[in-house]
């Protein structure tokens, strides 16, 4: 079991174990934390445990931080790290359009609040002149008749300056010349999101999400678990999974991956 640290840093999230949140339709309980092995790990005892729809972990910083593919999530201060715990009554065929609402519902929030317009990479990376800003991971559990959770974790460089471990990275901070309050930022998102997901079985974010896509028409190459393709990406279809078409011309789906845009 993870513990709460106390430290006497500076913080501009509550530096409290917890807060409530109030967004729309619904009060929901931040947990905070100085330091976690990952936001993932946490949530996911959480959620085990027993807990309320849109419960959040956020930690300053994450020693395990974890990306796609069992990539490292460097995680050092300054950066936004959390975890949305989603406890959905919809069918599991559904669960992929909440991957979908993160990325348009911070893309949103990324220009409204902060004037920054950002492109959105297959399948849920955001980035700003083609770098990195922020990451998403999810995770679910549940059966094909019933989703029991899903946590969906995002990594967001805020005031922290990721280029020393990945060049291919961008921060608020650096593009807008000023220190973010991340409590604000993870505030203006959870109430976004709230609201993309509010009718989610009706509308389907994929539509918004391909609106700002950078992947369809890149020559890409995508590594899975168990291959590397490369291709041309044709399409995104309305579940989100990626149409790849090869030198042959033949058309492939692909439902997950992390995905490398090349020149051609
Ligand atoms: C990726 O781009 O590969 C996904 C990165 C996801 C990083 C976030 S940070 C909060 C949460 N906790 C983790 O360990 N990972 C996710």
């Amino acid at each position: 079991m993870n513990k709460i640290k106390r430290t006497n840093q500076p913080s501009d999230l509550n530096t409290s174990s917890s807060f409530q949140l109030n967004l729309k339709n619904k009060k929901i309980t931040v947990y905070h934390f100085n330091n976690l092995s990952s936001t993932m790990d946490f949530a996911k005892e959480t959620a085990e445990k027993g807990c309320a729809n849109l419960t959040v972990i956020v930690a300053d910083r994450q020693t395990k931080g974890r990306g796609r593919l069992k990539r490292t999530w460097y995680s050092s201060e300054g950066g936004l790290y959390f975890t949305v715990i989603l406890k959905p009554d919809i069918a599991p065929s559904l669960a992929y359009r909440f991957n979908f609402a993160a990325s348009v519902s911070l893309n949103k929030i990324l220009k409204k609040h902060y004037n920054i317009s950002a492109t959105l990479k297959w399948p849920n990376d955001i980035l700003v002149n083609q770098k990195k800003i922020c990451g998403m991971l999810s995770e679910m559990e549940g059966d094909s008749c019933k989703i029991n959770y899903i946590n969906i974790g995002i990594g967001i460089n805020v005031n922290n300056n990721p280029t020393k471990l990945e060049p291919t990275a961008v921060s608020i901070k650096a593009l807008i010349k000023k220190t973010v309050s991340r409590k604000k930022l993870l505030t203006l998102f959870l109430y976004e999101f709230e609201k993309t997901i509010e009718n989610i079985d009706k509308n389907n974010p994929v539509l918004e999400w391909k609106k700002y896509n950078t992947t369809i028409n890149k020559y890409v190459k995508i590594v899975t678990t168990k291959d590397v393709l490369t291709g041309k990406a044709v399409d995104v279809d309305e579940t989100g999974t990626l149409i790849l078409k090869g030198k042959d011309g033949s058309l492939k789906k692909v439902i997950y991956g992390d995905c490398f845009h090349h020149a051609n």
